[in-house]
Parts: structure tokens; sequence; C-alpha cells
């Protein structure tokens, strides 16, 4: 998922993905543009729940652990 990819690129975000994808925190917050938003399933509860949490929360937000 796009956690992987992230952390694989070693993208140095301080405490990105604490969780390790477990949507356990909001670290892995990325927003979207509405182009690509709009091609991903629609987030699950647990997802939406998380995200509002987080910090600067928009229309496009995803939590990056959860996109495939
Ligand atoms: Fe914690 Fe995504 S890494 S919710």
């Amino acid at each position: 998922n796009m956690l992987d990819v992230i952390l694989d690129n070693k993208i140095d975000i301080d405490g990105f993905g604490a969780c390790e994808g477990t949507l356990a925190c909001s670290t892995c917050h990325v927003i979207l543009d509405s182009e690509n938003y709009k091609t991903l399933p629609e987030p699950v509860e647990e997802e939406n729940d998380m995200l509002d949490l987080a910090f600067g929360l928009t229309p496009t937000s995803r939590l990056a652990c959860q996109i495939i």
C-alpha cells in the first residue's frame, strides 16, 4: 500500500506511519487531488474515525496506509 511505498522510499517525515498501518494513528494523513481521490474506494468507518483526528483535514484527505 501507499504507506509501504512512502516508508520504502525513506521519505523523512517525522513519525509518519507511526502505527504501521493498523489504523491507530493519523500520522499517515495525506491530501490527494480530487482526480486521484475519486479513483479510490470509499474509506471504511475506522479510517474516517481516524481522519477526524487528523490535523488539517480536507475533503480529499485519506490515510496513506489504507490506500492500496
Ligand atoms: Fe497509522 Fe496509517 S499508519 S493510521
